[in-house]
């Protein structure tokens, strides 16, 4: 993935001037781990020239699944998405970060809370939330059963 491919793209660069970029330039959050950076590519657009919501959740999913892949030493399976919200659209060029933090631990699940940030394009170092979302995973054992979760 290289900032070049990004930069040069047209959508990006006209993209800059939305109106939501106009308020831009909220903190960061400070109680999460940022677990995953990237720049999405053309290939991710749907027909608006948006990036597409299932390219974002995909990277959701991953995203989330670094926090708890610490507490279950082993596979695991995402089992549920409990709640998506599409805050502001992303586009090429972006540079997202993906912060994550647990908020609940169970017997063999963990959810986790994952929001979103954008970096627009030639609006880089100011922060617009996207997305954010609530996602539990479910530790497996070899046969895809759930296991308990002994790590804490
Ligand atoms: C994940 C899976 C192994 C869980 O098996 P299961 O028989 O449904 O498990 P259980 O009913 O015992 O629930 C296991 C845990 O998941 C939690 N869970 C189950 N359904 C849930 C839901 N809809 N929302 C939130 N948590 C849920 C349970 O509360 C339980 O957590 P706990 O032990 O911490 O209390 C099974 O559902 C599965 O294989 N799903 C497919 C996973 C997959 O393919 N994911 C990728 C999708 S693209």
């Amino acid at each position: 993935m290289s900032s070049e491919s990004s930069a040069s793209t047209g959508h990006a660069a006209s993209a800059s001037t939305h109106a939501d970029d106009k308020s831009l330039g909220v903190q960061l959050p400070t109680d999460k781990e940022l677990v995953l950076k990237v720049i999405p590519m053309p290939r991710d657009c749907n027909a608006n020239g948006d990036i597409f919501g299932g390219w974002v959740m995909a990277q959701v999913d991953l995203a989330g699944a670094v926090v708890p892949a610490r507490y279950v030493d082993g596979r695991m399976a995402t089992v549920a998405v409990n709640q998506f919200v599409f805050k502001q659209p992303v586009r090429v060029g972006d540079i997202l970060s993906f912060f994550s933090s647990v908020t609940r631990i169970g017997t063999t699940s963990i959810t986790v809370q994952v929001e979103v940030y954008a970096e627009r394009f030639r609006a880089q170092g100011r922060y617009i939330k996207v997305t954010e979302a609530s996602v539990t995973y479910v530790a497996i054992d070899d046969f895809g059963k759930p296991k308990k979760i002994t790590k804490t």
